[in-house]
């Protein structure tokens, strides 16, 4: 796992040369020698971005000068390079020279004679006062353009930041393919996996995710960041880049943290072809009837002269999943992973337009549908007994959720004196849920008709970002942003054919300023605000006849606000760097529990529904440190929201209102890595605090519940290479025991369990082979979402031992 990276040299070596070190932790497979071929995924763009994931990803130490690699851009890189020739083909025609010092170690530099390249900035008189605002914020781990709204490259954002790359992402996706469980086991900040099609629950920092696919938000505004961790299959990501912490940045949902999930690209040179197949195949340990899954995934990309491809293809099925003890896994009404399919397609198409403008057009469509082969049978909570699975239908279709999306982008790295990105997408998405007996007409008991429910929502956006590096030949950065946002939501009910929830649509426009500002060569001071203005529309409708088939009037309530952000960024010196940030991220309450619930005649939509947004702030401090053979972070941070999201009927003013029902998180994450010879071991540990106000009184009197917190975890991995070709991996996690009380009252404990994994790989020429067990230990033990919120129907163990082999082939 790559966390925060690199702090940078600061020092200068010689006197025209600004140093910037990066020492990255190497991945497991890479050899220490620096001049083993390793596997690189570096997306074109910034030459300084490419050459700080260069250092990262190879492990490699790299001095440049600042001036001499700005403004310019690298090539894409993708495959097996040593770094020496990796550092060749991205330095190519750029009039730089580069020389191994030693060992490891590489400075990069202008070419002596020719090569007269200018970079678009002007340079600083390196020598009297050098230039660190580009160089310096290299220290910091740089994610992409789509998720810091700033060029790539040029991004210290004072917030703790995870980035998964390729290498992460492949290790744990030979254990399984749930995009949740790589998260949770590579961030003990997340909570468990819920192992669940259903991501209800899966929080961090006791708030909801915002997941974006290349920038595009996946979840639906209404809800509080839906979660949906499952629109894209992993073969087609490659790396996820996550935010701690609430943050505005991308708009509404990001309480708790945004996860961004990058695409895969085409390969980097002109001519280059790309091949990448993967099969598996995983059971349950020892095996059992009905366990078994099997998934081929395959990716091509090709990059011509104006012209790149690449495009995807992939498809799974799970079986039935059995716990510790061998039972079956209780299917979830709610959607299931197991006992299911899904299939994704993906493609994505660029044109160089002309030099310094990019086209891209980028379509995917997924889907996860529910085989519908077992019906569950209740467990019983009290007495630990765990719901199971036993063969038979549930009546009507089986879950299923469908997500396709259409994304064009466009980027002109020169206009207006400075870079031009826009995006305009469009994601609809489905989701249909098991089915009950839940009567709309109200009948109950043996007369009930069975039902299921299908969300609807569609999304149409627009982003638009400009960026100006350098103003005026200071060491401010400004980036503008307009966002634009339409969503319709709406619930049916399938059999019935009504709806449940009228159709809302909300629509939003935000404009937004970011300031990035090097007052000294150490010192990075950032600022931001973010406007946002809302219009949640509803026509006229009748609520369903269970409610008695009430009439009532539409309308448009609204809400605005404006969401500042700050930090600072230090660099102590070339190993340790702090930051502190003040961030708010907001969402709004789910309105459509309202309006489908209300029971009397002669409402109206806009005296019902009070939109005023949930803001949660967000505050923490950081350090860093790295000096290529440790590296260690820690942050503390607080999160607040005075204004809750419960929606409570308040009969004084006749409608519903959100509550003042504060809640405040408080926590540390720390993540320790070390690298000796052959190995890297890591240790991680996150705790969090959560309270809120239940009897709206204005004090914290109860614990947040399981569904909002995660339980504190410790997590931990052993990485091994054996041989060139032979690597290893055992990791560990370990959730604590927590009590949960409500004004003073236990209303429910999680009891602590330990988990193992293990994954071994051994590559020969273009061929790899992995095995991942997973729950090596075949632990038993009840889910953390279980256990934290009992009921029988929904008391699931976790997964057993599970096996998966497979194969790799690339070319
Ligand atoms: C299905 O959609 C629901 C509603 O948006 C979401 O909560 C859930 O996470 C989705 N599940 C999957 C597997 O995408
Ligand atoms: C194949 O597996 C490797 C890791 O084993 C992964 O990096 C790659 O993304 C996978 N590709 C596809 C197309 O699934
Ligand atoms: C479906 O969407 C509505 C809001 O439009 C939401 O209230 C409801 O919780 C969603 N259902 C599920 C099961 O996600």
């Amino acid at each position: 796992m790559t966390r925060p990276v690199p702090p940078a040299a600061l020092r200068r070596l010689a006197p025209t040369l600004l140093a910037a070190c990066l020492c990255a932790a190497l991945p497991a497979t890479a050899q220490t020698a620096a001049s083993a071929p390793v596997e690189l995924h570096l997306p074109a763009g910034p030459l300084q971005a490419s050459l700080s994931s260069l250092a990262r990803q190879s492990g490699i130490q790299l001095l440049f000068a600042a001036d001499s690699v700005s403004g310019r851009n690298a090539p894409a890189l993708d495959g097996r390079y040593t770094p020496h020739d990796a550092l060749q083909r991205l330095l190519a025609g750029q009039g730089l020279a580069m020389q191994e010092r030693s060992p490891g170690v590489f400075v990069v530099n202008a070419a002596p004679a020719h090569a007269p390249a200018t970079p678009r900035t002007p340079a600083r008189a390196a020598s009297s006062a050098p230039s660190s605002a580009t160089t310096t914020s290299l220290a910091r781990v740089t994610v992409s353009a789509s998720t810091a709204r700033m060029p790539q490259g040029e991004t210290a954002m004072p917030n703790t930041i995870t980035v998964l790359t390729r290498e992460d992402i492949a290790q744990q996706l030979a254990l399984g393919s749930d995009v949740s469980r790589v998260l949770s086991s590579q961030i003990p900040a997340f909570a468990p996996a819920r192992e669940k099609m259903s991501n209800y629950g899966e929080t961090m920092r006791g708030r909801g995710i915002l997941y974006m696919v290349d920038g595009v938000p996946q979840s639906t505004p209404l809800r509080d960041g839906s979660r949906d961790s499952h629109t894209i299959d992993p073969a087609m990501i490659e790396r996820i880049e996550v935010i701690h912490g609430a943050n505005a940045l991308q708009g509404i949902g990001g309480t708790g943290g945004i996860v961004n999930i990058i695409t895969r690209s085409a390969p980097s040179e002109p001519g280059a072809f790309l091949l990448d197949t993967n099969v598996s195949y995983s059971a349950a340990l020892p095996s059992r009837h009905d366990d078994n899954g099997q998934r081929g995934a395959a990716l091509v990309g090709v990059r011509g002269e104006q012209f790149d491809l690449v495009a995807g293809l992939a498809h799974e099925k799970q079986g039935l999943y059995h716990d510790g003890e061998g039972r079956s896994i209780g299917t979830n009404a709610q959607g299931e992973l197991m006992d299911s399919t899904s299939s994704n397609v993906f493609a994505k198409l660029g044109w160089n337009i002309a030099e310094g403008h990019r086209l891209q057009v980028m379509a995917n469509r997924y889907e996860l549908r529910g085989l519908d082969n077992y019906l569950a049978i209740n467990g019983d909570y009290r007495t630990g007994r765990p719901t199971i699975s036993v063969p038979g239908d549930t009546p009507l279709d089986p879950p299923m959720n469908r997500s396709r999306s259409l994304t064009v982008d466009y980027s002109a790295a020169d206009l207006l004196g400075g870079r031009f990105q826009a995006q305009a997408f469009a994601v609809d998405f489905e989701g249909r849920y098991g089915a009950s007996q839940w009567d709309p007409w109200g009948n109950t008991g043996a007369n009930a008709a069975w039902d299921q429910t299908q969300n609807e929502s569609d999304k149409r956006g627009f982003k638009l970002t400009q960026s100006w590096s350098r103003i005026a030949d200071t060491t401010l950065d400004v980036t503008l942003g307009l966002d634009g946002l339409r969503d319709r939501t709406h619930q049916v009910l399938l059999a019935s054919g009504m709806n449940w929830v009228p159709q809302t649509t909300y629509q939003s426009l935000s404009p937004l300023l970011q300031l990035h500002w090097w007052p000294t060569d150490h010192l990075m001071l950032s600022g931001g605000l973010r406007y946002e203005k809302g219009e949640l529309e509803v026509g006229d409708y009748t609520t369903l006849p269970r409610y008695g088939a009430r009439k009532v009037a539409g309308g448009k309530p609204t809400m605005s606000e404006t969401l500042p952000n700050f930090g600072a960024v230090w660099y102590i010196n070339d190993r340790l760097n702090a930051y502190a940030s003040y961030s708010e991220g907001y969402t709004v309450a789910d309105v459509g529990r309202v309006l489908r619930a209300i029971n009397r005649d002669g409402q109206r939509v806009d005296s019902l529904i009070d939109l005023s947004p949930v803001v949660s702030d967000n505050r923490e401090i950081g350090l860093e440190y790295d000096d290529g053979r440790f590296s260690g972070d820690i942050a503390y941070y607080t999160s607040e929201s005075k204004l809750g999201s419960v929606l409570i009927y308040d009969p004084g003013i006749d409608a519903y209102a959100v509550q003042r029902q504060a809640t405040r998180v408080e926590g540390f994450e720390s993540n320790l890595r070390l690298r000796l010879g052959n190995s890297r071991l890591g240790l991680g540990y996150a705790r969090a605090n959560g309270r809120y106000d239940a009897d709206v009184d204005g004090r914290l009197d109860s614990d947040l519940a399981g569904v909002n917190i995660a339980p504190n975890r410790l997590t931990a991995f052993w990485e091994q290479s054996w041989t060139p070709q032979l690597s290893t991996r055992l990791q560990a996690s370990h959730a604590f025991d927590r009590d949960f009380d409500l004004r003073g009252a236990r209303v429910a404990e999680f009891k602590d369990y330990t988990t193992l994994d293990l994954v071994a790989r051994y590559t020969l020429d273009k061929h790899a082979f992995t095995l991942g067990v997973q729950n090596l230990a075949d632990k038993q033990y009840i889910s953390y979402y279980s256990q934290t919120t009992p009921s029988n129907p929904s008391y699931f163990s976790g997964r057993g031992r599970v096996l998966t082999l497979g194969w790799q082939y690339r070319y």
